[in-house]
């Protein structure tokens, strides 16, 4: 093959491939179960009831309570056991006699937190001398 004809083929090839990345639609994660007006409210919801005092989102918060960060996808978990924990209340955590506005704000926060990540993303193993080896 001629050095000429190499180049006309690669320039072709080129060109079907960045046509088939732009016709390929995006693929974006559907957030539409979650309304994003009350997950608004429900940021205002948790700060008002304090929950950040025990509880961390992210990793990051109180250390008295477990992270919430992904509590509502757990399949042990999920919306219904929080409503029940928040009306009746756990070991240390008092119960909350919230409004039922205030309780579907706050589901939906944590729906839309859920959504943005994972709690620790990082796998490691701690070692027998204490020192965490990162995967
Ligand atoms: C005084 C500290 C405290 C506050 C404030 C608090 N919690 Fe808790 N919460 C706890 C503790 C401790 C537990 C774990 C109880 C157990 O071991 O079963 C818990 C458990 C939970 C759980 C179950 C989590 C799991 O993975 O089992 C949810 C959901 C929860 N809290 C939500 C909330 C929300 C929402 C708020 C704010 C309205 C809140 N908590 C405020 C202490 C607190």
């Amino acid at each position: 093959m001629k050095p000429i004809h190499l180049f006309f083929s690669l320039c072709f090839l080129f060109l079907i491939y960045t046509l088939s990345i732009y016709l390929t639609p995006l693929t974006v994660a559907k957030m539409s179960t979650i309304d994003s007006e009350k997950a608004v409210s429900g940021r205002i919801v948790w700060q008002k009831y304090n929950c950040q005092s025990c509880h961390q989102l992210y990793g990051l918060g109180g250390y008295l309570g477990p992270d919430l960060t992904n509590v509502v996808s757990n399949p042990k978990k999920g919306e219904r056991m929080i409503k029940q924990i928040l009306k009746y209340g756990v070991k240390q955590m008092p119960c909350y006699n919230m409004p039922n506005d205030d309780y579907k704000c706050l589901i939906e926060f944590l729906k839309s937190v859920d959504a943005s990540g994972l709690a620790d993303p990082r796998k490691y193993t701690i070692s027998k001398t204490g020192m965490i080896n990162q995967k």
